[in-house]
């Protein structure tokens, strides 16, 4: 594993946009297309404007096609918080990116054939993560086999608090790719700041492997870089 420590969360996105980007080059150096999966939340946004502002022209973005990594069930199709919403506002529409995104309404066969798809393309070759505060990947709460497939997934209380709500209303049930094809991709990217995040980054990064802290997946891949701030660092 290498880590990355950075002073602050804006000398960290740019140093994270620019390994992406990196990692991209390189990707599209030996393939036609780049197979992505971006995570959403909070703390990827100020990546994400790196990436736009300072590598708009660092390479072809529409050989970059990027895949969903989770969405919540059950929103209606203008809620704000659909993480589709987010990605087509920070990265598909502003770098032009081909992608195949997930509704959160797909039954069981069709999560199946999201994954089978995935697999079709070649794999995924470069994966960021966010990571939840109880350690999740995706939405792969605490308790998430290694191995789990793409699926839908009940949250937990801490998952669930952290969202916003509409009309005292948070979503329960989401979607998620699963561990197993997020951690076969090529190259793993991970990213944390902020105190909040130290306690996940603790136990996922620095004790045993142990399926209730998702995190804690990663520790195997064999190219694996995380990129914390000095708050964050475990
Ligand atoms: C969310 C998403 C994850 C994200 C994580 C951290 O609920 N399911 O993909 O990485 O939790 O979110 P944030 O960056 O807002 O702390």
């Amino acid at each position: 594993m290498q880590l990355s420590v950075l002073p602050d969360p804006a000398t960290l996105a740019a140093a994270l946009a620019a390994q992406l980007v990196a990692d991209l080059q390189a990707v599209l150096v030996v393939r036609a297309q780049a197979q992505v999966v971006f995570s959403t939340g909070a703390t990827p946004i100020a990546t994400y404007a790196e990436l736009r502002r300072r590598h708009l022209h660092a390479l072809d973005w529409r050989r970059v096609q990027l895949w969903q990594m989770d969405e919540y069930r059950g929103l209606p199709p203008v809620d704000l918080r659909r993480f589709s919403t987010f990605l087509r506002a920070h990265l598909i529409a502003p770098l032009q990116l081909p992608h195949r995104l997930l509704t959160g309404g797909e039954n069981a066969a069709q999560l199946h054939a999201y994954e089978a798809a995935i697999a079709a393309a070649g794999g995924l070759d470069l994966v960021l993560y966010g990571v939840g505060i109880n350690g999740h990947l995706g939405f792969n709460e605490p308790g998430s086999p290694f191995d789990a497939p793409t699926r839908q997934v009940v949250l937990h209380a801490s998952t669930t608090a952290r969202i916003e709500p509409v009309a005292g209303l948070r979503p329960q049930r989401a979607v998620t790719l699963g561990l197993g094809v997020l951690n076969a991709a090529r190259r793993l990217r991970v990213v944390a700041w902020g105190p909040a995040k130290r306690p996940a980054l603790v136990r996922g990064l620095l004790q045993s492997p142990d399926p209730q802290t998702p995190l804690s997946s990663v520790q195997a891949h064999p190219d694996l870089h995380v990129f914390v701030d000095a708050a964050a660092a475990p």
